[in-house]
């Protein structure tokens, strides 16, 4: 089996830890234990593009349960868990391909690893491992093999849809950030908590009276700015969609320009999925020890080469905390290189939310496997009886009982003459 991590001495506190985050993760286990018996992904290999921490570890282990043949790389360079790379390959036998704070060359190499395996299910967050199999530079044959994938984030979801409606996707995609066992949840409470986890852990930043800027009041955003909100912060959001600005009002949030909302903030976060959402002009317009730091998926939301351009002095103020002196004699302070904070300086979600957006990766396998000939290449969303089957077995987890409906409730609601 090929691997290349940073250590294998470092599998005991890796295995410690994934099975800290199997207690959190109810919905995956029960699947787990039924693919166990059922091996409904036995002669499928899949390579997998995701962020390498204890959640995606307890993904691996229920898929190699299930029967699945697999390879992971990381989709960033510093979302790596060392020890959970080195646990899985020690005591999973799993092929990984992630060193924490690999540079880019390395990054792709390791992609490229995870693609030679010659799979036939691709996993992704962020598009990479799609990206990579649709560009010229990649041998043809590696794409033949392949039935079908999935789509963990936004991001990769926008962009995969737009290669379906140009007519260039190559193979079926499950969209699983789509489904509302995942953005409902993972999106909003996990990026929410954790996003606000990662700068605290950076900076020791003291929410409370703190003026905090969350650009895009999108699912994640509206999870951190309520958060922040909940942690005593004055909050202002910024957006360009008049409902969702709208929707930031009337939950009770000051909303302005970005270039009005720099002036006052002590911490600014975006979460929109855009280019360059702080550039040169805001930056400029910073109050002196602003701190900046990026939770959407790809580090092009801060525009970091204006900032450096701007600046005359550059050095590290603590772990994760890169300082900036602009020509106005006023400091800026960012964290985790821009890239996804909550992966960059914590440890991502929790597992409890991952537990049904893992719960939506298995099932969504599981689906391709006895699907396959019939997907064409689109992109398309989980199954409506996946998602319900994730809510209704993380609401049984918590040891929560609903009501069904009775029988004439059932006939109302589905009659237009009844009860009028
Ligand atoms: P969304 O589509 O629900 O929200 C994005 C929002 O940003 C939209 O309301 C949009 O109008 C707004 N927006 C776009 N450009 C803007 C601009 N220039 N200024 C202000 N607002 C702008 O997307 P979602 O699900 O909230 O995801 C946002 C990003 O976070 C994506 O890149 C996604 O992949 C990433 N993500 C990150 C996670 C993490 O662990 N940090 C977890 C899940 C998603």
């Amino acid at each position: 089996m090929d691997y290349d991590i940073k250590s294998t001495d470092l599998a005991t506190t890796g295995h410690q830890r994934i099975e800290w985050a199997k207690r959190f993760m109810p919905v995956l286990t029960s699947i787990r234990e039924r693919f166990i018996t059922e091996q409904p992904l036995q002669g499928m290999k899949v390579s997998a593009c995701l962020h390498v921490t204890t959640e995606t570890a307890n993904l691996m282990q229920t898929l190699k349960a299930g029967g699945a043949e697999l390879a992971l790389c990381a989709s960033n360079p510093l979302s790596t868990q060392d020890d959970v790379a080195a646990s899985l390959v020690v005591n999973d036998e799993i092929g990984v391909f992630a060193i924490n704070g690999e540079d880019t060359e390395t990054y792709y190499k390791h992609i490229h690893a995870v693609l030679a395996t010659e799979s036939n299910i691709t996993m992704d967050d962020g598009a990479d491992l799609v990206s990579l199999l649709h560009s010229e530079e990649t041998n043809p044959a590696l794409v033949e093999n392949i039935v079908a994938g999935t789509e963990e984030t936004t991001t990769g979801v926008i962009r995969l849809k737009s290669m379906a409606a140009d007519g260039v996707l190559k193979y079926p995609i499950i969209a699983v950030n789509d489904a509302n066992t995942k953005h409902f949840f993972d999106n909003r409470y996990g990026t929410g908590q954790s996003t606000l986890d990662g700068i605290i852990r950076a900076t020791n930043l003291l929410i409370a009276g703190s003026t905090v800027v969350i650009a895009g009041y999108g699912w994640c955003g509206r999870g951190v700015a309520n958060r922040a909100r909940g942690l005593g912060a004055n909050v202002i959001v910024t957006e360009v969609t008049p409902l969702k600005a709208l929707e930031a009002v009337m939950d009770g949030l000051r909303v302005m320009t970005m270039q009005d909302a720099v002036e006052e903030a002590d911490l600014i976060i975006t979460l929109t999925g855009d280019i360059h959402v702080l550039r040169k002009e805001h930056f400029e317009a910073m109050k002196d020890g602003a701190i900046i730091a990026n939770s959407g998926h790809f580090n092009v939301e801060i525009d970091i080469p204006a900032l450096e351009k701007l600046s005359t002095e550059q050095s590290t103020a603590r772990e994760f905390v890169e300082s900036y002196t602009l020509r106005n004699g006023r400091t800026v302070y960012l964290i985790g290189e821009g890239r996804l904070v909550n992966l960059a300086s914590a440890e991502g979600h929790p597992a409890s939310v991952m537990d049904m957006s893992f719960a939506n990766q298995a099932l969504s396998l599981e689906y391709i496997a006895q699907n396959q000939d019939k997907l064409k290449n689109q992109v398309y969303v989980v199954p409506e009886s996946i998602d319900n089957e994730v809510a209704r077995l993380k609401l049984e987890a918590f040891g929560i009982e609903i009501d069904t409906l009775t029988d004439e409730q059932e006939k109302y609601l589905n009659s237009w003459e009844m009860g009028t």
